[in-house]
């Protein structure tokens, strides 16, 4: 099963790029499916077929669909949404401002990525592609598995099994309600079904994500930063891909300085992303729309290249035995020695890299060891644990 994420800025062509990667791959004899997890679907309108909840052929190996993020919440959060609406009501919040406490941004697309499990633990799909929403959005779902879990664990300590003997007590005595046990039941069933999910995105042999660019400063600077992002989480991108690019045919001179511009940005996302490897798609006489522009862009874009193979296989952090311990690398390429904060506590190593914060749940190995240094070699920062 290979997995593969489509995210960059808003409006760079991610849509447009996931479904002619799809078509392409279908077309390479993969049983694929398509699916948004972007909240404002647009996979129908790329393709000018309605698609819907359920999966629906597009061409005899390649399906589509647009999931019914609503749906999803309401049966894997419904519960625990009644929970913490009546616990915030209980503490003095009208009933407006509790619905919105009880849900968290992101969710929708968040619950939508969640059915990639169900189609992971079935085999009727060998490809699976990934139309995500903008990089903001995304970034926040794929910290959502771990961030959820840790919310979960720490504001539902109490074991279920505990939660019987206190209930009647508790019940009596506390200022808020408790919750009931199939409140519990549905918790243990989301942080399972996250941490399944979360196993599954960073497993690197089925799961990468495509980085989308266009030649433009604000557009390079926030893959920079998701990429990072992507690293720390652990998340591996294994191709990027730059779009609307000007072709040689191009000689107005209205696009003279454009051209110029994107020569140089070219050249900056060449350098900066070293060694990911880039593949490159030109700029259209028309917007792409439609299975056979969609197809004729993929093979512009992979050659004879099999669009779902994996193009880089290194993994983002990697752990390594040193003399009297073992050291840790983080590919990060993009980030100053001053704006990281790094710290141990148990067995939790917090890492914070400018706005982004992790709680890495440090492996069995590591748990007798202390951090004893941290420093940055060729775009790597190398974690030091020693005895
Ligand atoms: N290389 C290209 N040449 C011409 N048109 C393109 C190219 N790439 C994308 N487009 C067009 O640009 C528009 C936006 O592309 P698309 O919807 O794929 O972007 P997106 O990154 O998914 O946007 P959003 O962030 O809104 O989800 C579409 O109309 C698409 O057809
Ligand atoms: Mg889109």
């Amino acid at each position: 099963m290979r997995i593969i994420l489509f995210t960059g800025k808003g409006g760079v062509g991610k849509t447009t790029l996931a479904a002619a990667t799809a078509l392409y791959s279908a077309k390479k004899g993969y049983r694929t499916l398509i699916i948004s997890a972007d909240a404002a679907h647009s996979l129908s309108d790329s393709f000018e077929i309605q698609l819907s909840n359920q999966p629906q052929k597009i061409t005899p190996r390649l399906f589509g669909q647009e999931i019914d993020a609503l749906r999803e919440i309401e049966n894997k959060w419904g519960e625990i949404k009644s929970y913490l609406v009546d616990l915030f009501s209980s503490q003095g919040l009208e009933t407006i401002e509790a619905e919105e406490m009880s849900i968290f941004p992101g969710m929708e697309e968040l619950f939508s990525l969640m059915e990639i499990r169900n189609y992971h633990k079935s085999s009727d799909y060998e490809v699976i592609i990934v139309d995500c929403a903008p990089t903001g959005d995304t970034l926040r779902l794929l910290s959502a598995p771990e961030v959820t879990s840790w919310y979960l664990k720490h504001i539902f300590p109490i074991q279920r099994t505990a939660a019987k003997a206190v209930r009647p007590v508790a019940s009596r005595v506390l200022p808020f309600p408790f919750p009931e046990d199939k409140v519990f039941a549905a918790m243990k069933n989301l942080t399972t079904q996250l941490a399944e999910m979360k196993e599954i995105l960073s497993d690197m042999q089925k799961t990468s994500i495509r980085l989308i660019i266009n030649p433009e400063k604000m557009v390079i600077k926030e893959a920079q930063r998701a990429f990072t992002f992507f690293s720390l989480f652990g998340y591996a991108v294994d191709l990027i891909i730059v779009n609307r690019i000007l072709p040689p045919e191009v000689q107005d001179v209205y696009f003279k300085k454009w051209k110029t511009t994107q020569a140089k940005y070219l050249q900056m996302i060449k350098e900066s992303f070293s060694p990911l490897p880039i593949l490159f798609s030109d700029l259209f006489t028309q917007e792409i729309v439609g299975k056979e522009l969609l197809l004729n862009m993929a093979e512009k874009v992979y050659g004879k290249k099999d669009p779902t193979r994996l193009f880089f296989t290194k993994n983002p952090i990697r752990i390594e035995k040193a003399d009297s311990g073992f050291d840790m690398f983080l590919h990060l390429p993009f980030v100053d020695k001053q704006e990281l904060d790094l710290s141990q506590k148990g067995e939790e190593l917090y890492i914070q890299v400018g706005g982004y914060k992790r709680n890495i749940l440090l492996p069995q190995t590591l748990l007798n060891f202390s951090i004893k240094e941290a420093k940055f070699e060729s775009k790597k920062l190398k974690i030091s644990f020693r005895l």
